[in-house]
C-alpha cells in the first residue's frame, strides 16, 4: 500500500488536533483511502506546552528545516498563522516541490494569488478547506458541488470568536472582556484577537471565498470592514426587544461589473435562521442560480473541527497522488465491511 509522508509545522491548538486525528483515527483514514498517512515530523518551538498527544522518538523536532528539507516529506502542514515564518515555510515547501495544506486565512487573504500561482508553477497543490469556516466545507462547496452555479451572493457567520462573544453576552449576560477570555480559553481566538473582534478575520476569509465564488483574484482591500469592539451589552438588550440579535455578518454580492464585500455586525430578526447559530458556529448562505439559497452550518472554530478540515484536505491530496498512480477510490469510499443491519 502506497503511503503519504507528512510534516507538521506549528503544533499550536489546531496542530496539536491535527497529530491527533491522524495518530487516532489512522486506521480509520487507512481503510477509507486505502492509503496510510504518516506523520513523520513536527516541528513546534514550543517544547513547554502540555499537549494530548506522545509522539514516537525522533517525531517531534524545533527545527522545521527538518520537515522541509526531507526529500521523503510529500505534504507540508503550515499550523503556524501570520505572514511571517508561515509565509517562508509555504515557499520553501512549494519550491521543494511539496504540497502545502494550511488554515493561513490571513497569509492566502493577502497573499494567496502569488502563492497558488507559484503553486501551479511547480504542479503542486496548495489545499486550504480549513481557512474558512472550520469543518465547514466552504471551499469543496464552492469549487466543487457548486461548480455548475453562477452565484450571485453569500451571506454569512465567518467568525467563531465574534459569534461566541455576542451569544455568550445575549444568554448568560457576560461582559465582553469576560466571553472573549472564554472564547481565547477554549482556543477559538487568533494569536492577536483583534483581528477577530475588529472584524479582519472574517475579512480575510470572506476575500478568500468571494475569489472562489465569483472566479476573480483575492482582494482584501476591496472587503469593508467594520468589527464588534464599538458593541455595548446594551446594544444587545435594545436589538433583542425590537426582535433582532446582533451578528458579525460577512457579505458579498455578485453586480456582475462589479463585487461589494463587507463584514459589520447587523441587526437580524430573531427568527430567521442565522440568528440561531450560537456560539463558536458559523454559517454561510450561498445563493447560485441552479441551487437557489443553500447553507453550510458548522463548527467555524476550535481544534478538533478545524483539524478534522485540514485532515480532509490531506485525503484530498493522498486521492490525487492515488489516482495518479492509477488507484481508484470504493464507490462508497471506504471497503464494504459486515457490520449487520438492525433489523427493525
Ligand atoms: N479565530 C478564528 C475564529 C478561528 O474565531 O473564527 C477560526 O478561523
Amino acid at each position: 500500500m502506497k503511503r503519504m509522508q507528512i510534516g507538521l509545522i506549528g503544533c499550536g491548538t489546531v496542530g496539536e488536533g491535527v497529530a491527533r486525528i491522524l495518530m487516532e483515527q489512522k486506521e480509520l483514514i487507512k481503510n477509507r483511502l486505502g492509503m496510510e498517512l504518516i506523520l513523520k515530523k513536527v516541528a513546534d518551538t514550543d517544547t513547554t506546552k502540555k499537549r494530548s498527544v506522545t509522539f514516537d522518538k525522533g517525531v517531534f523536532t524545533t527545527d522545521a528545516s527538518e520537515i522541509l528539507n526531507d526529500p521523503d516529506i510529500d505534504v507540508v502542514v503550515e499550523m503556524v498563522g501570520g505572514t511571517g515564518f508561515a509565509r517562508k515555510a509555504i515557499l520553501q515547501a512549494l519550491d521543494s516541490g511539496k504540497h502545502v495544506v494550511t488554515a493561513n486565512k490571513k497569509l492566502l487573504a493577502l497573499e494567496g494569488n502569488t502563492l497558488f500561482a507559484k503553486a501551479a508553477r511547480n504542479s503542486v497543490t496548495i489545499a486550504y478547506e480549513a481557512s474558512v469556516g472550520g469543518c465547514m466545507p466552504v471551499i469543496k462547496t464552492l469549487r466543487e458541488n457548486l461548480v455548475a452555479n453562477h452565484i450571485s451572493a453569500m451571506t454569512g457567520i465567518l467568525n467563531g470568536t465574534c459569534n461566541y462573544i455576542l451569544s455568550e453576552i445575549t444568554r448568560l449576560g457576560l461582559s465582553f472582556d469576560e466571553a472573549l477570555s472564554q472564547a481565547q480559553q477554549k482556543g477559538f481566538a487568533e494569536a492577536d484577537p483583534t483581528l477577530d473582534i475588529e472584524g479582519f478575520d472574517a475579512a480575510h476569509k470572506l476575500a478568500i471565498i468571494s475569489a472562489i465564488a465569483y472566479g476573480m483574484e483575492i482582494d482584501f482591500e476591496g472587503v469593508y470592514v467594520e468589527g464588534i469592539s464599538r458593541i455595548e451589552p446594551l446594544d444587545i438588550l435594545y436589538a433583542d426587544q425590537f426582535g433582532y440579535r446582533i451578528k458579525l455578518l460577512a457579505i458579498s454580492k455578485n453586480h456582475e461589473d462589479a463585487i461589494e464585500a463587507r463584514v459589520h455586525p447587523a441587526m437580524i430578526p430573531v427568527d430567521s435562521l442565522l440568528s440561531q447559530v450560537g456560539g463558536s458556529v458559523n454559517a454561510l448562505s450561498i445563493f447560485g442560480d441552479c441551487t437557489g439559497e443553500m447553507m453550510l452550518y458548522g463548527h467555524g472554530a476550535g481544534m478538533m473541527p478545524t483539524a478534522s478540515a485540514v485532515v480532509a484536505d490531506l485525503a484530498d491530496i493522498a486521492r490525487d497522488i492515488k489516482r495518479e498512480d492509477g488507484g481508484r477510490l470504493p464507490a462508497l469510499g471506504y471497503p464494504a465491511s459486515n457490520i449487520r443491519r438492525i433489523p427493525v
